[in-house]
Order: structure tokens, then C-alpha cells, then sequence
């Protein structure tokens, strides 16, 4: 049975990692008769430059279709004066929340041959293995109301809501700890609950929950303390779950322990698993174009998508065995490049993945 891909290379660095990926997708599907269709589609700037928005109808109806969709990154100083409305950033909200992709997975992995790229001392990040899982379609994102308002003595006032349902709260709190139950079974929920009620209840569904999955050891956590504990001893999490907004700003803190957010992959998954693919690295306007940036995020965000939506975990496998063997060559983008080893750009990186598999 095919299955169909929608790949929405977006702006700055995106379509050059994109190419990469592409090609090594190319490459398994023909290894491993996969049966995968592709289509192009825009989202971002991209899409604001071509008809108005950055997220059209017509794009996101062939996101709903399609069995996964591959992302690169969107954004960039073009369109950052555009009124917020329409920003770039806001196709990624409009996709995630129309898709209801409220699961996002972000690993963050240390890969030996990367040891030295870490701004931490080796013996505290080397054999690190975290997955975050940041709920991404509630709380204070997408919280309303929320707005701008003028107060009756005229100064300005800006507001947002922090809001989490029950349902909300329970459908990533059994994604997470489904998650913990093929890794090493210890869950820590990450709230901030000795100041905000949303997330009292957070944590009191998260306990809810826990008789059901016995094997799962759950603790919590106030996110301030998480965020010392994610650069003091990283190594004591395996699955972090927190709510979209604390998990966008630990989310960013883990992959940096890794050495290179250029490394790290995500999946954004909804209730059955389809799901968008898209590096954890932005745009990168200042190297667009450059044929610098590393494409190996995007390269095991393929990886991912073979693994949690098109079930394909032999092909996941070999994608991630290639990448370790690219680095075990010594081969490395700028961004993770240390003495000794050999420095390559976004296409050379692309061509040794693909042979490597
Ligand atoms: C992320 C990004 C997005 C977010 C931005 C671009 C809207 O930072 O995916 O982490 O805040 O979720
Ligand atoms: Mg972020």
C-alpha cells in the first residue's frame, strides 16, 4: 500500500536540509519497498510570499491527507515585521492545532562520537537519553482569551490564559507514559504546581493515572528545579511530560546538552499517530543558502516518522545506524565540528548518510 508524504521545505535553511533528507528518503524507500508518494507544499514565509498566508487552506487539506508530513523549518527577519496574525510561526500553530498534533516528541541524545561538542563536562552528558514530551496543542499557546487591551487609565495591558482540560491533560499523560514504557520506565511530570492551578490538576491527573501503567516509576518536578536539574545531572530523567510552554523552553535546554541542537529530531504526533516531522532547529536565516547547515536533524526526523507513523522500524534503524556511521567517519557540519575531524557541508553530509546505508 503506498503511503503519501507531504514535504513542506519552508524557509531559510529548509530547503537545503530538506534535499538531504529527501535523498535519503529516496534511498530507503527504494532499500525497503516502502511504498512512499511524495508532494511539495509551502508553509511559512515561503507561503506569505506566494499567496498571503503562511498556512493556506489548500495546503493544510493536504496535510490532513496525507499519511505524514515532513517539515523543515519556517521563518525569517523578511517577515518578522508582518502583522502577527500572519507570521510565519503561525502556520505552525494553525497546522499543529487543525491537525490536533498535541504529542510532541523531542529526544535529546548524546552521541558519543559528539562528546566533545557539549558545553558540559563529558562525564555528565556521555550516554544521555531524554525524551521530552511537550503537550503542543493547549495551555497558555492557545489559551483565550488572550490579547492586548487598553485599561481605563490608558496604559496598555497584554494577557494571555493558562488553561488545561482534563481530557487535555490525560491524553499526553498516557502518551508519555506509554512512551517510559519502552524505554526505561521512569516518567517525571514537570509542572509548576506550588503557584498555578492548571497545572495542580495536572498534577493530580498525571497521579490518576499512574496505578495504570504499575512498571512506570512517575515523580514530579517544578519546572524551575527541572531546569537546574537538565544542566546539573541531566542523566537522572529518561521521560520528561510538561505542557507546551515549559516544554518549548526545556525542550531547547536539552537539546543544547547534546552540543548541537543541529542533531535533534521531533515528531508531533495526534491520537492516531500520523504525524508531522520537522527538525527542533529553526530557519537559521544567517546561513540560508550557505550549504553549511547540518542536515542531520531533518535526516532522523525521517528516521522517526518511519518508526512512530508509517511503522517502519527497520528502515528508522538503518537511517540511524548510517548516521552513526557518518560520524564514527568523522565527518562533521560546522556546528559540530571539533580538532581532527573533517569538516563537510549540507550536501556532502547528505551524500555520506545515503551511502553509509
Ligand atoms: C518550537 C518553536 C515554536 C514554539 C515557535 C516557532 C512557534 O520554538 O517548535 O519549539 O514555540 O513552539
Ligand atoms: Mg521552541
Amino acid at each position: 500500500m503506498t503511503k503519501k508524504i507531504l514535504v513542506l521545505p519552508g524557509d531559510g535553511i529548509g530547503p537545503e536540509i530538506i534535499a538531504e533528507a529527501r535523498k535519503v528518503l529516496d534511498k530507503v524507500n527504494a532499500q525497503f519497498d516502502l511504498g512512499l508518494e511524495f508532494e511539495q507544499g509551502l508553509m511559512g514565509g515561503c507561503s506569505i510570499d506566494a499567496c498571503g498566508v503562511p498556512l493556506s487552506d489548500e495546503t493544510l487539506a493536504r496535510a490532513a491527507a496525507a499519511d505524514a508530513i515532513l517539515l523543515g523549518a519556517v521563518g525569517g527577519p523578511k517577515w518578522d515585521k508582518l502583522d502577527r496574525a500572519i507570521r510565519p510561526e503561525k502556520g505552525l500553530l494553525k497546522m499543529r492545532s487543525s491537525l490536533q498534533l498535541f504529542a510532541n516528541l523531542r529526544p535529546a541524545i548524546m552521541y558519543p562520537q559528539l562528546a566533545d561538542a557539549s558545553s558540559l563536562k563529558p562525564e555528565i552528558v556521555s550516554g544521555l537519553d531524554i525524551l521530552i514530551v511537550r503537550e503542543l496543542t493547549g495551555g497558555i499557546y492557545f489559551g483565550e482569551p488572550r490579547g492586548i487591551r487598553t485599561l481605563e487609565n490608558g496604559e496598555r495591558e497584554g494577557f494571555n490564559t493558562y488553561k488545561y482540560s482534563e481530557s487535555e491533560i490525560e491524553r499526553i499523560g498516557r502518551n508519555a507514559f506509554e512512551m517510559a514504557m519502552k524505554r526505561n520506565k521512569r516518567l517525571c511530570s514537570v509542572d509548576k504546581a506550588n503557584v498555578l492551578e492548571a497545572t495542580v490538576l495536572w498534577r493530580e491527573v498525571m497521579d490518576r493515572l499512574a496505578p495504570e501503567y504499575p512498571e512506570v516509576s512517575l515523580s514530579h518536578m517544578y519546572v524551575d528545579n527541572a531546569a537546574m536539574q537538565l544542566v546539573k545531572a541531566p542523566k537522572q530523567f529518561d521521560v520528561m511530560v510538561t505542557g507546551n510552554m515549559f516544554g518549548d523552553i526545556l525542550s531547547d535546554a536539552a537539546a543544547m546538552l547534546t552540543g548541537s541542537i543541529g542533531m535533534l529530531p521531533s515528531a508531533s504526533l495526534d491520537k492516531n499517530r500520523r504525524g508531522m516531522y520537522e527538525p527542533c532547529h529553526g530557519s537559521a536565516p544567517d546561513i540560508a543558502g550557505l550549504g553549511v547547515a547540518n542536515p542531520l536533524a531533518t535526516i532522523l526526523s525521517v528516521s522517526m516518522m518511519l518508526r512512530y507513523s508509517l511503522n517502519k522500524p527497520a528502515a528508522a534503524d538503518a537511517i540511524e545506524l548510517a548516521v552513526s556511521k557518518v560520524l564514527d567517519q568523522g565527518l562533521r557540519t560546522g556546528d559540530i565540528m571539533s580538532a581532527g575531524m573533517k569538516q563537510v557541508g549540507t550536501v556532502e553530509m547528505g551524500d555520506a548518510v545515503v551511502a553509509a546505508l
